[in-house]
């Protein structure tokens, strides 16, 4: 009997979780969802199709994504607002037409070199639909609000959007098909309210050398939108994560490129992390 009691203090020990602890209901207990950050976006133009195609060949679980709305009213794929960092063009997205954006060549800069490709079918600034055409249900997705106030009503689009491609659902695995998260509160706010089905994560900024650490009010606020947060893996800690599990929301963290980063956060029984190289930890398909 002793034997059993010291074997389960040491898994606990090792593992970092708690008997007993409450996870999201959203997301399978037990899940440790692969999030390919902007695709594969270590070995391929991020948000590309091609980044995306490299993710799920590379054993993502997820894509994310990063959205902006085009002059006519798009939505499309790419980190920045501005596209001169990934693109050969200049200035704001929401000042190019969908056909201007697609006539774009794309820009990938590495280290001293800068490389121009395309634009072609799947090295192109792609729509939010191109993605989900491309892709169906052979991957979920995780799709980030960025500059959400920019665009007016976004929100609406997004989830006619998620609607009409069946993505208000769960898979064969019982996870979610499509989360949103943001960095900004009263979008995910709004999201909630016009459809209160959709998993969201409130992305959470702590500054270099901080602990995690939310209070009561803070955690009741989230609980009344959200089904988990996005941290910066640097800020996590064990007894934060239990905390967040037991009070019912998910942990993901972001950006984590190293096998042993991985595996420790995986211990700590986080949900997922967001990655540049879906093939960390050998996954591959
Ligand atoms: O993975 C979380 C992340 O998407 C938020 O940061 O700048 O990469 O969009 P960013
Ligand atoms: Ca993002």
């Amino acid at each position: 009997m002793k034997k059993i009691v010291m074997a389960c203090l040491v898994i606990f020990m090792m593992t970092g979780c708690s008997i007993g602890e409450k996870k999201s209901a959203v997301f399978p207990d037990g899940d440790f969802f692969l999030v390919g950050h902007r695709g594969a976006s270590a070995y391929a133009p991020e948000n590309t199709l091609a980044s995306f195609g490299l993710a799920e060949d590379l054993g993502a679980d997820y894509i994310e994504l990063d959205i902006h709305e085009t002059k006519d009213g798009q939505l499309v794929v790419m980190h920045d607002k501005d596209v001169s960092r990934t693109t050969e063009g200049h200035g704001d997205i929401e000042t190019y037409t969908l056909k201007e954006l697609k006539s774009l060549s794309i820009v990938e800069k590495k280290k001293d070199k800068t490389t121009v490709i395309g634009p072609s079918e799947y090295l192109a600034v792609p729509t939010l639909q191109e993605v989900f055409d491309q892709f169906g249900d052979s991957l979920n997705y995780v799709i980030e609000l960025k500059n959400p106030s920019h665009y007016p009503n976004i929100e609406e689009k997004l989830v006619q959007q998620l609607k009409q491609n069946e993505l208000i659902q769960k898979d064969k695995k019982g996870r979610p098909r499509a989360i949103i998260h943001s960095f900004n509160e009263k979008a995910l706010k709004r999201v909630h309210k016009l459809n209160p089905d959709i998993p969201l994560l409130q992305l959470i900024s702590f500054d270099e050398g901080e602990e995690a650490e939310l209070s009561k009010k803070k955690i009741e606020k989230l609980l009344s939108y959200a089904d988990g947060i996005g941290v910066s893996y640097e800020a996590l800690t064990p007894p934060f994560v239990n905390y967040m599990h037991e009070k019912g929301l998910a942990v993901f963290a972001y950006t984590v490129n190293d096998p042993e980063t991985a595996l420790r956060l995986q211990a700590m029984g986080l949900n997922g992390i967001h990655t540049d190289k879906p093939d960390l930890l050998g996954n591959e398909k």
